[in-house]
């Protein structure tokens, strides 16, 4: 790891912290930035399409493929017994996913066979005539259904809450429902393998997990991993549903491949791809809360009961975050945080944005908002006493303690900037005029932990070549899905070699460069692939100060790569002139860099630990109009101010910040998936399945980053991560709408669901009219 003390000098950054726009902006405007289905294909590609389980749960007892295999333009069908290896694309190869169902089906949608033909609309076509003898069980929907688990009961506990719920001055209890939400990625999941000369490899996969579609690519096809090589240069976002779910669609194409010899590619039709695909997990919540007149908490007992899906999935990694952010920003002094994993006859769920965090601490602003109405309290007087604060207040219910806590100040400043008490008061008064219509504000705080809870993926690894001419080539194993890190990471390296951006190449994620990769995911790709980098310039460097040191006698701490020069002594040479001089000598100027996040740890068995490097904080005010008489509801303000360390690029992280607040509004209001009784999707296409479109956006959107000294912890340039925390802001959304449905009457306690569809809002509307809660 490299210390932070060979970062350049604040005063001297020529290229961090300057807001550069996306290194493909205008390739994505412009439509020549090439997605995996925009690359040529070689010659005699092969498309395929799924034919999938027309039943939820149950067996198949015949499948008749034979009017499949005669269709026009067929070449070849396969089926789970085709596979030469291991039938299997789960993360951990513990067995429960097949890439093609045999015998027993879990969901509806769940792929058992694929078609291989001329064109992939011949591959649909044929799909379609399949035969099926099946017979149906009665599926498993929702968790009130379910009794199987996925993973064991799993929980953090600290004191004895029942003695404290029962000790407690007052106390309640209550539940709800929050609903999951389906990614959809602009690029849908794609991948295209081409066959080599001896039996190798090569897929192209729009994954966030490179090395993880390499393992199971070879895997399946019985290879070693060194025969498979996957490469990524873009997708065209992925959110957490490429963490794992992209695999599948890899497996095929390269079982594909294997099978005609001739390259294949699979492009999932957007209806199959929300049918297939696993969401974000939707979950019911249970709890009992305790705390005193003043409205400080004293107990927090809740259960999370999570749909998992057909298979375990990323489900252990998932439901644990919304553990960690059960608690959001507040100090529970006893607690119980108990999560039960419930196996369903549906897709299986996975990573989104947040990954299980933003369920936890819907959780807790639901619950904050409950003691606020019921006391009389303005919510942000009760969130405010609960902050995690000084020595006693400071310990999370695993165990870390909150020691970089910046909730006060920005919350204060935030509150003060946007008016909060004032407009108060002027929509208290606004209310009481207005029969029909009602607003509604709230400021609902974020504190968000950074690092893989899964201790071996913090680590990363890069690979920098410096050419004679000056010109530098950089990868590493962080993917791009749109969020700018292939931008942040050549902003770091150009700063070290003192160029500009022009000079360094950014270049496609691929296992064959940088091997064993983590997942770009927990928002941690920058903190990671930028130390790799760096580590990887270091050495460079390293290699050049030293041959400078020995020919022209200059100490290194008198040379300065800048200006697209190095200056030592009293003279100057282009980075090129450098480097051919540094080659002729014959000096090493390639190297690969890694890094590994220094002082975390975490058991999860004994659950302590410091799972943690640090936290990224924010908070946001919004205010809604919401109708009481049809459910409609309107978002007219909002107000960020959102910590990112010291940014980077401030324009991507303010890109990030508006990106995710406006994706997680969606989830909290329009967003709301739907099951029928025989488990299938309804909600399997932008027709029936509403994300938030431009006029959307509320008209006052203003997005502050919070000015600070920098992450406390040796981040890059003292940065923080930026990718998920801001999914979370909106919770404030959703907190308006219930503020508006409070203003209703005097000691109105909102029950609303979320999403906080036009329904949900007129059960709460009509909930608060008959007096009940
Ligand atoms: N931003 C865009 N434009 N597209 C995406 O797919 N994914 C999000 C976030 N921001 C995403 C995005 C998710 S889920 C994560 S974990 C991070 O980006 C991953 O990238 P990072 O670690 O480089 O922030
Ligand atoms: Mo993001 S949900 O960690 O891919």
């Amino acid at each position: 790891m490299p210390p932070s003390e060979t970062l350049i000098p604040e005063a001297e950054l020529q290229v961090v912290r300057k807001s550069l726009p996306h290194d493909s902006a205008p390739r994505h405007v412009t439509g020549s930035a090439a997605y995996i289905d925009d690359i040529r294909e070689p010659q005699g590609t092969l498309h395929i399409a799924p034919g999938y389980a027309p039943i939820a749960s149950g067996r198949i007892t015949a499948l008749d493929l034979s009017a499949v295999r005669a269709a026009p333009g067929v070449v070849a069908v396969m089926t789970a017994e085709d596979i030469p290896g291991a039938n299997d694309i789960s993360p951990k190869l513990v067995g429960d996913d097949p890439a093609l169902a045999v015998g027993e089906i879990r969901f509806h949608g769940q792929v058992v066979f694929i078609v291989i033909a001329e064109t992939r609309d011949l591959a649909r076509r044929a799909t379609r005539k399949a035969k099926y003898t099946t017979e149906a069980a009665v599926p498993v929907i929702d968790v009130s259904e379910a009794s199987e688990l996925v993973l064991p009961e799993y929980a953090f506990v600290q004191g004895d809450p029942d003695a404290a719920l029962e000790a407690a001055p007052v106390s309640f209890s209550d539940t709800f429902r929050i609903g999951g939400q389906e990614h959809f990625y602009l690029e849908g999941q794609i991948a295209m393998a081409v066959p080599g000369e001896a039996g190798e490899m090569f897929v192209y996969s729009s994954t966030q997990h490179p090395s993880e579609v390499q393992h199971l690519v070879a895997h399946a096809l019985h290879l070693p991993s060194s025969a498979v090589t996957v490469e990524i240069r873009r997708m065209g976002g992925a959110f957490g549903g490429k963490e794992s779910q992209a695999s599948q669609w890899a497996v095929l194409a390269a079982l594909a491949a294997w099978k005609t010899g001739a390259p294949c590619k699979m492009r999932l039709d957007r209806d199959d791809d929300m049918m297939m695909t696993g969401k974000r997990h939707d979950f019911r919540v249970g709890y009992r809360v305790g705390h005193d007149e003043a409205g400080v908490l004293q107990s927090v007992d809740v259960t999370f009961d999570a749909r998992c899906g057909h298979s375990e999935d990323l489900s252990m990694g998932v439901v644990d975050r919304t553990m960690f952010h059960a608690d959001n920003s507040y100090f529970y002094p006893q607690t119980r945080i108990l999560t039960r994993r419930y196996r369903t006859n549906t897709c299986s769920n996975t990573a989104f944005r947040g990954f299980g965090g933003p369920q936890g601490m819907v959780f807790a602003e639901r619950m904050m908002d409950q003691i606020a109405y019921r006391l009389g309290m303005d919510p942000l007087d009760v969130r405010k006493a609960n902050f995690y604060a000084g020595r006693g207040r400071d310990l999370t219910p695993y165990g870390q303690q909150v020691s970089d806590n910046l909730l006060h100040e920005l919350v204060a400043e935030l509150e003060a900037d946007c008016d909060y008490r004032a407009r108060r008061a002027e929509i208290a008064a606004w209310n009481a005029e207005s029969r029909i219509l009602k607003r509604g504000l709230a400021l609902t705080p974020v504190k968000f932990g950074i690092s893989f809870t899964l201790m071996p993926l913090n680590q990363a690894g890069a690979l920098v070549h410096l050419y004679r001419d000056g010109s530098l080539h950089l990868n590493h194993g962080g993917t791009e899905m749109g969020q700018g890190l292939f931008l942040k990471v050549a902003q770091v390296v150009a700063e070290e070699f003192g160029v500009d951006m022009g000079k360094v190449a950014i270049t496609a994620t691929r296992t064959d460069k940088v091997p064993n990769t983590s997942p770009t995911a927990a928002s941690s790709g920058t903190d990671l692939n930028a130390m790799a980098a760096l580590a990887a310039c270091g050495e460079i460097k390293d290699r050049l100060f030293a041959f400078i040191e020995q020919k022209w006698r200059v100490r290194r701490d008198q040379v300065r790569f800048r200006d697209n020069r190095v200056f030592f002594g009293n003279q100057s040479l282009s980075l090129a002139e450098l480097a051919s001089a540094a080659y002729a000598e014959r000096i090493q100027l390639s190297s690969a860099g890694y890094y590994r996040t220094p002082i975390i740890a975490w058991n999860r068995d004994k659950a302590e630990g410091r799972p943690f490097l640090y936290y990224a904080y924010g908070a946001s005010c919004s205010e809604v109009t919401i109708d009481t008489m049809t459910g409609e509801m309107k978002v007219d303000r909002v107000d960020v101010l959102h910590d990112v360390g010291k940014s980077l690029n401030p324009a991507i992280d303010i890109g990030q910040i508006e990106g995710g607040f406006v994706q997680g509004m969606g989830w909290l209001t329009t967003e709301e998936l739907v099951w029928d009784k025989q488990g299938r999707l309804r909600t399997h296409a932008p027709s029936t399945y509403k994300i938030p479109t431009a006029s959307d956006i509320p008209e006052h959107f203003v997005v502050k980053l919070f000015q600070s000294e920098g992450a406390r912890e040796k981040t890059i340039y003292r940065s923080k991560a930026v990718g998920e925390p801001p999914l979370m802001l909106p919770i404030s959304v959703w907190c308006a709408v219930a503020n508006a449905i409070a203003s209703l009457g005097p000691g109105v306690v909102p029950d609303l669901d979320a999403p906080a569809t036009p329904e949900a809002i007129m059960k709460a509307v009509r909930g608060a009219r008959s007096g009940g809660n």
